[in-house]
């Protein structure tokens, strides 16, 4: 499931570089997007690793042109920064090594790639490492070194250093992924390490993402806490009152997946249509923007909302039309998570004009699988102790 967020930017990118024939590389005047294809200044990363300004066990989600999330993490000694996407969906974590050679994998170009040769640190493990996600491999071989997320140290991390990638790669930001899923085997997730090495106060992470879709820090991971300030709440006679965290069992699977009731759109006070209506599974997605379910489900939704088939499996809407776009509840037991038309359509400017891109995407799957678009409605709580999923609106 790794995959899908790349496949994704790739049409972004399609269309800019359609976009910038011209113009290799310039930023939208009103900040909306800011297109950086061939060059990485270091000067826009106010990234989180140690010794920047997020607060303590928090890592900043940075956005990459609306589609790809990444934040930073820092391996080896002296250490060397990358730029990672954090997925809830896998567990591994993989880093471009310096041994992808990118003369002989164009994916491996413009990127940061971790050089154990260059780290104190580095302890050679010698396995060998390969992955076949359907639409690419992933091959590599596995290394132990220090890692550090946010302030944290983990010693002795085992990791993957990836020395092929598919040629689409290129267009990624991020240089790897930090698995975030459960542990389903003898390998131990980035959090699971920090949590076994006593690193955070309490076994769970929790994510949050702020709606601000046109900025370029999207937002951020909580390793051991929940940031109540992050969640929404009510003044009642003067005093802060939190809404209440709804708590539900995850299944013991490798990524975190919750019951969801019904997702219903409405029409108007007379009519509403209902998804996913019998209940149905529903998979927290942090590295995605988007939210994909059952083909059939999403063509109907797609049909209300009058969506026309944009690039590969993506769909836009007449972007005059955004606000008047009927509401979509996703009900899970007791709370509600509501996304307004300007909550699921993503708009993007370019040199010609704008386009409005839904968040919704057809999949054969009878699973949802919820991205960027549902969580920046709901803060999300992943306790890897009691294994459950915490669901609170978000503020
Ligand atoms: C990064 O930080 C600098 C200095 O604090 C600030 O001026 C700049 O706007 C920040 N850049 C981004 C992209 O947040
Ligand atoms: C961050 O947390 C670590 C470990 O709990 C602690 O040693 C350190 O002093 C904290 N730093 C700040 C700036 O609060
Ligand atoms: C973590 O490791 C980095 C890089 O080796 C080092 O600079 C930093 O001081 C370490 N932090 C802690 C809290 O040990
Ligand atoms: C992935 O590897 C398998 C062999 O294990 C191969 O059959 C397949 O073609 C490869 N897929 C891609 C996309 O390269
Ligand atoms: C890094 O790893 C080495 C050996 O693996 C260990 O001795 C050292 O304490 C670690 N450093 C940090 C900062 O965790
Ligand atoms: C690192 O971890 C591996 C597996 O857990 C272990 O076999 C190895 O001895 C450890 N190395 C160090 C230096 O702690
Ligand atoms: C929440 O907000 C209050 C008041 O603005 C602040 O004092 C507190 O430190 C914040 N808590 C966290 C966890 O950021
Ligand atoms: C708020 O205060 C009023 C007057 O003191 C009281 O009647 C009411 O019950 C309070 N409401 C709540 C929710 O506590
Ligand atoms: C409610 O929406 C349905 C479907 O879009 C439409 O057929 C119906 O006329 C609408 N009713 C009102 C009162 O607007
Ligand atoms: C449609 O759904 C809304 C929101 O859940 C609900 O308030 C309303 O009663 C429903 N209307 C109909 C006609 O079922
Ligand atoms: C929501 O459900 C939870 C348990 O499922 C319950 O503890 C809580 O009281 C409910 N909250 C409301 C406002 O009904």
């Amino acid at each position: 499931m790794a995959s899908k967020s790349f496949t994704l930017l790739t049409v972004i990118v399609l269309i800019n570089i359609f976009n910038c024939f011209a113009e290799e590389n310039y930023v939208e005047d009103d900040q909306t997007m800011k297109i950086d294809l061939y060059q990485r200044s270091p000067t826009e990363e106010n990234g989180s690793v140690s010794g920047s300004k997020d607060p303590n066990g928090s890592i900043s989600i940075l956005d990459y042109m609306n589609q790809e999330f990444y934040g930073k993490i820092s391996i080896g000694r002296p250490g060397q920064t990358l730029n990672v996407v954090f997925d809830t969906t896998w567990i591994y974590t993989w880093v471009l090594s310096s041994k992808c050679s990118s003369i002989y994998n164009i994916g491996c170009y413009f990127h940061n790639k971790y050089n154990h040769d260059k780290s104190s640190d580095y302890k050679p493990d010698g396995r060998k490492f390969f992955v076949n996600l359907g639409i690419y491999n992933l091959t590599g071989f596995y290394s132990y070194d220090n890692i550090s997320v946010s302030q944290y140290n983990v010693s002795n991390f085992s990791f993957i250093e990836i020395t092929e990638v598919p040629k689409s790669f290129i267009i990624n930001k991020a240089d790897g992924v930090v698995g975030l899923g459960q542990k389903a085997s003898n390998y131990d997730p980035l959090f699971y390490a920090l949590s076994r090495q006593g690193k955070v106060r309490n076994s769970l992470f929790s994510i949050y993402f702020n709606r601000n879709y046109g900025s370029y820090k999207r937002g951020s991971i909580m390793l051991g806490y929940i940031d109540r300030n992050l969640t929404r709440s009510r003044k009642i006679n003067g005093t802060k009152v939190y809404d209440e965290i709804l708590y539900l069992p995850a299944p013991g699977l490798s990524y975190w997946q919750l019951h969801m009731d019904q997702i219903v759109m409405v029409h108007n006070s007379t009519r509403n249509s209902t998804f996913c209506a019998k209940g149905c599974n529903a998979v927290l997605y942090s590295s995605s923007s988007t939210i994909t379910g059952p083909a059939k489900e999403v063509a109907q939704i797609h049909k209300f909302i009058n969506a026309e088939k944009f690039l590969m499996d993506r769909y836009s809407v007449d972007c005059k039309k955004v606000d008047s776009l009927p509401a979509i509840h996703f009900r899970v037991r007791n709370k509600t998570f509501t996304l307004t038309g300007p909550k699921y359509v993503t708009k993007i400017s370019y040199k010609f004009g704008t386009l409005c891109l839904t968040a919704f995407q057809e999949a054969d799957t009878s699973t949802w699988f919820l991205g960027g678009a549902f969580l920046s409605e709901a803060y999300t709580i992943y306790d890897v102790a009691q294994r459950r999923i915490g669901l609170v609106n978000a503020a």
